[in-house]
């Protein structure tokens, strides 16, 4: 590395980055959806184009925006579309990060009019959306890819788990124990688990900290 792409450690590398929730139509003005707020997802894309990289950053619904010449912004709605966009860019991707919160179910069937209330309760089929991540880790050929786990018990077996399912080549282990971690706030406590198993924890920080972190602990990876 010479004196000009110091500190631009990702420099030429192409970065795909999944953020926000998505939302799975119910009828043309319901869906089902979650509390995601993209955070994550954007500071990684932010920290990733300011190490060097071109990054493209697919987000579900969210209320976040971002100006950077090295970040190119595709918003999706449902997880499908999420699915679609990944798909497209993943050949020519080095690193991908799935930070979406994607919605593992969907309606089945989509109302093309609102629907009306009726006597008694409503009952609601869902069935499977894609798996963005695991289709990423079946289609792996050269790239070095992260997910996310969010857990509520058995938080490091089920992370390991999903690594292993999924192809990965780390997981980052978002915890819920803690205060103002993960969800919807400014904080994260993460645990960042590498394909070897070895196993990093990191304390409360804010998110864009945390960003950092996750994004020396890949470049470590990569480099190792
Ligand atoms: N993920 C994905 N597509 C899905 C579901 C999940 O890309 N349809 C990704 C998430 O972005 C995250 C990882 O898979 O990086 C783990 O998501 P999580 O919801 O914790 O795990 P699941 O595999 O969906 O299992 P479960 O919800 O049953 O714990
Ligand atoms: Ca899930």
């Amino acid at each position: 590395q010479d004196h000009l792409t110091e500190g631009l450690p990702l420099k030429g590398k192409k970065v795909l980055i999944t953020a926000g929730p998505t939302h799975e139509a119910l009828d043309p003005v319901r869906f089902l959806g979650n509390r995601s707020s993209g955070t994550m997802g954007f500071e990684l894309a932010k920290k990733a184009a300011d190490l060097g990289a071109e990054v493209i950053l697919v987000s579900g619904p969210v209320n976040l925006s971002i100006e950077h010449p090295s970040v190119k912004l595709i918003r999706v709605t449902s997880a499908q579309e999420m699915y679609d966009a990944c798909n497209e860019h993943y050949a020519e991707t080095d690193i991908a990060i799935c930070a979406a919160a994607v919605a593992d179910y969907r309606p089945k069937h989509v109302a093309k009019e609102k629907m009306k209330k009726k006597k008694g309760d409503l009952h609601i089929e869902l069935e499977r959306n894609p798996d963005i991540l695991l289709s990423l880790g079946e289609a792996k050929t050269h790239q070095f890819l992260v997910g996310f786990a969010l857990e509520t018990e058995n938080e490091l077996d089920n992370a390991k788990g999903k690594l292993q399912r999924k192809n990965l080549d780390a997981i980052v282990l978002n915890s819920l124990k803690d205060d103002g971690a993960g969800f919807g706030g400014a904080t994260n406590k993460i645990t960042f688990i590498d394909k070897n198993l070895g196993i990093k924890t990191f304390g409360l920080k804010t998110k864009p900290e945390v960003a950092s972190d996750i994004w020396e602990e890949i470049i470590a990876a990569i480099h190792a």
